[in-house]
């Protein structure tokens, strides 16, 4: 069964200029997988977990595609249906997790407040077995604390536990770690991914740690300037990704450098569209760049949905590459 399926969303911010924010994303997720959205900052991530959730602000045009969720054809919800929409099938974690929590309410409070939302009665009991769910130590004191008394790792775990105890559909976390340290950071995901698999919940995960996306994610994919350029298997994409941008992508991550070699990063910096891209918006950066790569807007084409003309090309010649010894290959 499929959870999410986005074709052809694209999305522009108006203003004073226009930005392109989606141009065209296509994606497909699978009831109760996990899936990471990877992709240098403005890249897109943010914006499509928002209008996942009818959430983008109202500068905010919907330019054309089609967004279902739990087949759900979430652009064309009245108010009522968006309202039950949200409460029933999504959740969401943010990035700053204290801020994620009402400053004004002590944690039990409102703890209390999301267990009676889903027929709980919410009481001491309940609160505090919710967050020995969550491994928070010593929870009899942490629901008389205020969301600024507590660290931000046992913020982020109270905001996954008001989360997952709506037993949502669809949890999307945006960099919910990156304001942890990484010891935090690593306890923190695996409590997320746990509880989203012991309840078959469908996981979008917008990420730049890829060595944890690594670890965790079924899937991967891989967005640039509004698009997805690549997606599919985790260990594949990452491990051997098609899209001349998911190559480079995969080739910055420190975890696949062997000691003493260089770290390559990306050249040059993504574009801000104003419009829809006429050719590949890569181009510009691209290592394996053609003149037609200008002109022609790609299409996904296999493996993994690859939106570069040259895919094919690409793909043959790393199996000659791994199959013949190098001499052969460049003769
Ligand atoms: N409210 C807004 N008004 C105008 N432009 C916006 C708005 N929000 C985002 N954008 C633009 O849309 C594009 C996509 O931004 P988005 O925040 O979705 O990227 P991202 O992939 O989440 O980046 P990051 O990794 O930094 O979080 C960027 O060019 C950004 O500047
Ligand atoms: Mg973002």
């Amino acid at each position: 069964m499929t959870a999410v399926r986005i074709s052809d969303l694209a999305l522009e911010f108006t203003g004073a200029t226009t930005v392109r924010a989606l141009d065209g994303v296509d994606l497909e997720v699978d009831a109760g997988s996990s899936v990471a959205i990877v992709g240098e900052s403005g890249s897109g991530k943010s914006t499509l977990a928002a209008v996942i959730g009818r959430l983008q602000p109202r500068s905010a045009r919907i330019v054309r595609g089609e967004l279902e969720v739990d087949g759900i054809d979430v652009l064309g919800l009245g108010h009522e249906a968006l309202r039950t929409y949200r409460r029933d099938t999504l959740a969401y974690i943010a990035q700053d997790p204290i801020g994620s929590l009402d400053p004004t309410m002590r944690i039990g409070a409102q703890l209390k407040l999301v267990l009676r939302s889903v027929g709980d009665d919410g009481s001491l009991p309940r609160q505090i077995e919710l967050l020995e769910s969550m491994r928070i130590a010593d929870p009899g004191r942490v629901v008389r604390l205020f969301p600024h008394q507590i660290s931000g790792g046992m913020a982020q775990r109270v905001a996954i536990a008001m989360a997952m105890c709506r037993r949502p559909k669809l949890l999307i976390a945006d960099e919910p770690t990156a304001a942890l340290d990484s010891q935090v950071r690593e306890e923190v995901i695996r409590l997320l991914f746990t509880q989203a698999r012991e309840q078959g919940t469908t996981i979008l995960w917008l990420s730049h740690d890829l060595p944890a996306v690594a670890r965790w994610c079924d899937e991967v994919a891989v967005m640039y300037a509004g698009r997805v350029v690549e997606r599919g298997p985790a260990a594949a994409v990452l491990g051997s990704p098609v899209h001349p941008y998911a190559r480079a992508l995969a080739a910055t991550d420190p975890s696949r450098a062997r000691r003493g070699e260089r770290l390559s990063s990306i050249p040059g910096s993504p574009p801000v569209l104003h419009g829809e891209s006429e050719g590949c918006a890569f181009a510009a950066r691209c290592a394996h760049r053609i003149d037609a790569c200008d002109v022609i807007r790609p299409e996904p084409v296999p493996p993994r949905h690859s939106l570069c003309i040259r895919t094919a090309e690409l793909v043959d010649a790393d199996r000659r590459a791994r199959l013949l010894p190098e001499e052969e290959v460049s003769a």
